[in-house]
């Protein structure tokens, strides 16, 4: 088995009444592709912005690389190399779509202030060609002098991806990185992260695409009213009769 790069224990959050994540244990293996699904309102994003720093947790342990970081802030879990994408897409849609990545570079926190600051031409060609390297990948590099607001909704969403890679990050979570993506689009993402799993990076997919999932990951953990209902691999998960009793009963099709 893979060495454990992410360790979550008894993990807790509430927002005044609602236990949005309640007492959720997980482990995430290095290079590990690691699916998490459930309703709509299940927990999965809150339990993401616990991962990433963006929520402080009213419980429970979060271990990465064997360290507590359960305290750390967003940015000091970033340099530790926790890089995410948001269900919402936050581009710098002003800037253009390489510029977005060399951001994703040096600013790993989103701040319009310091996005400002960064001065472009300086950037030296190392940068460069790491950064179009990038976008050469996610099919993005005829694109790169476009602005981020003139590419498609799948473009962008794959802009994302791409912009969190540039920090090398050892853990990528993916807030719902295929929703407005078409069939074909969903397809190529599956294969992408596969990939750069393969290359050692461990990720965090969230998602409602079922094939994209059940395609991608080794792992599948299941969120419903902020507990973890099962974990397995994508098979044992589809046959689950309580997660198929979680979707129905949330009158989901997921
Ligand atoms: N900032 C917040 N303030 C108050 N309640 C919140 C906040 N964020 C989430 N919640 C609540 O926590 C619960 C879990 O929400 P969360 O967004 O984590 O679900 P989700 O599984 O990501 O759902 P979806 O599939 O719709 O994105 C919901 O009841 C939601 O209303
Ligand atoms: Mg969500």
């Amino acid at each position: 088995m893979s060495p454990e790069l992410l360790q979550i224990g008894a993990l807790t959050k509430r927002f005044g009444g609602v236990v949005a994540v309640n007492a959720v244990d997980l482990s995430v293996g290095e290079g590990q592709v690691f699916g998490l699904i459930g309703p709509n309102g299940a927990g999965k994003t809150t339990l993401i912005n616990l991962i990433s720093g963006h929520f402080r947790a009213d419980g429970g342990t979060i271990r990465f690389g064997g360290t507590d970081v359960t305290r750390l802030r967003p940015h000091e879990l970033a340099k530790r190399g926790i890089a995410r994408t948001f269900q919402s897409i936050r581009l710098f849609k002003g800037l253009t779509v390489l510029e977005n990545v060399l951001l994703g570079r040096y600013v790993r926190s989103r701040s319009d202030v310091l996005a400002s600051l960064v001065p472009f031409r300086a950037v030296g060609s190392i940068e460069r060609d790491a950064s179009r390297a990038i976008l050469d990948r996610f099919g993005l590099g005829a694109r790169a002098d476009a602005l981020a607001a003139e590419l498609s909704y799948g473009d962008q969403r794959r802009l994302e991806i791409a912009r969190a890679l540039a920090s090398e990050p050892r853990l990528l979570i993916l807030d719902e990185p295929a929703a407005g993506m078409n069939a074909t689009e969903s397809v190529a993402l599956s294969g992408m992260l596969r990939e750069l799993a393969v290359g050692g990076l461990t990720i965090i997919l969230i998602e409602h695409d079922v094939r994209l999932v059940m395609g991608a990951c080794e792992r599948v953990a299941v969120l419903n009213f902020g507990r973890k209902i099962a974990e397995g691999g994508p098979a044992e998960i589809q046959a689950d009769p309580v997660v198929r009793e979680a979707y129905l009963g949330s009158g989901d099709d997921a």
